[in-house]
């Protein structure tokens, strides 16, 4: 079987490999109960984003904004991490300095087990004050009235990073610096269609990386990627958790 073959080559591969990156999208968490954004039963397919992820949506009206955050966080905490994510989970236990970067706001790979997470785009599990920016983590589901304030009284907004938004400068730029660094770079169900995210599987191609592809669907990657294997993320982990 070529799938056979080409996982006994990504494992020799891996094997020599110091420097990883685990890159993550929404794909990677669909098989634990998440929606994408893109695939045909996908969020943007039903929810308009000009209403709920942008700043101007939060400014013109925070409680539509929060009622659907919070309906996707329920969502999302009645979810587990899967198959995928355990193996990436333990990588990081068994490899010299594995780092997931992910767009991913669900925690799934903190819940996992992975300590060196970057998370580009936030996560829905924190609060930010957007009067005195204080960030905290906060799993309530609900709130007494919305939006919900902040202790020096401003509006809190969830972590987030939305359509128009700049990502953390220092959250960013570790990402490119590990992705430079990365001798093999893994990129796990994403469409890579959002910058500056999108940018790092190419910015570890030009480094000289070894880049791994798994996502069902073709993306731009796909072609510029060593292995670009056309399955879902529980499927690849299952070539490895015997
Ligand atoms: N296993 C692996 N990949 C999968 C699976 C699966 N079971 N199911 C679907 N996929 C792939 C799809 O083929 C698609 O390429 O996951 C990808 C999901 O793409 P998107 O929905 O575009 O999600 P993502 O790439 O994470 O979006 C990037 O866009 O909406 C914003 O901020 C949001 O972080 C998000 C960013």
């Amino acid at each position: 079987m070529e799938e056979e073959r080409q996982i006994e080559e990504l494992k020799e591969r891996l094997k020599n490999c110091k420097n990883i990156v685990v890159f993550t999208g929404a794909g990677i968490s669909k098989e634990s109960g998440i929606p994408t954004f893109r695939d045909s039963d996908g969020l943007w397919r039903n929810f308009k984003i000009e209403e709920l992820a942008t700043p101007e949506a939060f400014e013109e009206d925070p409680v539509r904004v929060w009622s659907w955050y919070l309906w996707r966080k329920e969502k999302i905490a009645e979810c587990k991490p899967n198959s995928c994510h355990l193996l990436i989970s333990k990588w990081e236990k068994e490899f010299e300095n594995l780092w997931v970067v992910t767009q991913n706001i669900d925690n799934l790979h903190r819940r996992a087990g992975n300590n060196n997470v970057l998370e580009l785009h936030g996560n829905i599990f924190y609060t930010r004050c957007i009067n005195c920016f204080d960030v905290k983590e906060d799993h309530s589901l609900s709130y007494p009235k919305l939006p919900p304030k902040c202790q020096c009284g401003g509006i809190l907004r969830p972590h987030i990073v939305w359509f128009g938004e700049a990502l953390d400068p220092n959250i960013l730029n570790k990402a490119i610096e590990f992705s430079q660094k990365a001798d093999f770079f893994i990129s796990i169900g994403t469409s890579t269609v959002v910058y500056p995210a999108a940018s790092l599987p190419f910015i570890a191609i030009q480094a000289g990386a070894y880049v791994v592809e798994v996502n069902p669907e073709k993306t731009s990657l796909s072609k510029n990627a060593v292995l670009s294997l056309r399955m879902k993320a529980t499927e690849f982990a299952s070539f490895f958790l015997i």
